[in-house]
């Protein structure tokens, strides 16, 4: 298929606005039209191992591993199994302890990482079942593991990855859902809340894209600076992570991911007037937390960037800068949070003369060790 940028300056810019569109790619015929249910074809021969696995290890590289650290806290707290995520390129090399009653996801957004390969393979020894998150249909890991789920993003030129991110987390969330239901241990009531808040989604993000020219001139203000931090808390604690690496990989400004809490254990002593920090403060459980770990950051003169729910008064009058996300279920707080972080990750690259398609370094996919 010709791919082409449409009326969009670059590949990634399409990306971060096909999103509404990928989304609903992801889960389409997915969810009854009752959202009372989720199906999942890709699972249904492997469900037995599913409902009675003991463990879930996730093992994946760059942004795949960040969706699967969001992954864990679904899996964790809706279908109440015990989690590990891991670099694949960690996991082969050490001498994990795999049993067979595990259920070992790769996730990747090419399937031909070498990493996540070689750890399936090494996995493949053990007896433990695999299941794959793959967005490229007929992939290696997709043809590698014993069950899959695509993600159905579409294509994704950019190296910075974007999209397939937020549909990497649409199928963790979906799957986490669906294992509680099965396992019994997620009310039917629960599980029908959850899956209406993720069919809302995509308007939720149309709302945030709409914000777009504001979220540019925040871009214009720190397209200079040197070094930036990220923090959050709970399930929006990758999405800082995920926030850092897109702005280091295509502006090529140092930046870090920092679960907010750990701030005071070293990296506050970074915080001085030029520092950015880019907050994830939407209402969720950790919010009153967050609220003191943004005036922490204030104390000590920094700029502060929140990414909070609409309406909130509070972190207005705290934060230097607000960009607002509608309001949300805490389990679907990631898909929204991330839009604004992957929009001035990339106004400030454009803005800084980056090549944000290809940019130096890096390929698309990370095929040779
Ligand atoms: C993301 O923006 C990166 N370019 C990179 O970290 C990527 O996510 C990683 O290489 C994993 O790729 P995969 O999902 O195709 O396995």
């Amino acid at each position: 298929d010709h791919i082409d940028k449409g009326d969009y300056e670059h590949f990634m810019l399409k990306e971060i606005h096909e999103q509404p569109m990928s989304i609903r790619d992801t889960f389409r015929g997915r969810v009854a039209m009752d959202e009372s249910k989720i199906f999942l074809g890709g699972v249904l021969d492997i469900m037995p191992q599913l409902i009675k696995a003991k463990r879930i290890i996730i093992v994946a590289c760059g942004t795949s591993w960040h969706a699967g650290l969001v992954g864990e806290y679904l899996f964790e707290k809706y279908g109440r199994i015990p989690v590990e995520v891991e670099y694949a390129s960690e996991f082969r090399y050490r001498d994990p302890i795999i049993q067979e009653d595990d259920l070992v996801i790769a996730i990747s957004q090419s399937g031909e990482t070498a990493d996540t390969l070689a750890a399936i393979r090494k996995v493949r020894e053990t007896g433990a079942t695999i299941l794959g998150i793959c967005n490229v249909a007929g992939s290696s890991i997709a043809r590698e593991t014993d069950a899959g789920v695509y993600t159905h993003a579409g294509i994704e030129i950019g190296v910075a990855s974007t999209k397939a991110f937020t549909s990497q987390i649409t199928v963790l969330t979906m799957m986490a859902l669906l294992l509680g239901s099965k396992r019994q241990v997620l009310p039917a009531s629960e599980y029908k809340e959850l899956i209406h808040e993720l069919i809302q989604v995509p308007s939720k993000i149309e709302e945030i894209l709409k914000q777009e020219s504001e979220i540019e001139k925040i871009a214009a203000v720190y397209k200079d600076v040197t070094n930036a931090l990220y923090m959050g808390r709970g399930i929006l604690f990758p999405v800082a992570l995920e926030g850092a690496l897109k702005l280091k990989e295509i502006s090529y400004i140092h930046a870090e991911g920092y679960p907010a809490a750990e701030m005071k254990h070293g990296p506050i002593a970074l915080i001085d007037e030029n520092m950015p920090v880019f907050a994830l403060a939407a209402n969720d459980q950790s919010y009153e937390k967050m609220v003191s770990n943004i005036q922490e950051v204030k104390a000590r003169k920094g700029k502060v960037i929140a990414i909070a729910t609409k309406g909130d008064k509070g972190i207005r009058k705290m934060a230097d800068h607000v960009i607002e996300i509608p309001e949300c279920h805490e389990a679907v707080s990631p898909l929204l949070a991330v839009v604004p972080l992957q929009i001035l990750s990339y106004h400030i690259a454009v803005m800084r003369g980056c090549n944000v398609d290809q940019p130096r370094n890096l390929a698309k996919s990370v095929t040779v060790e």
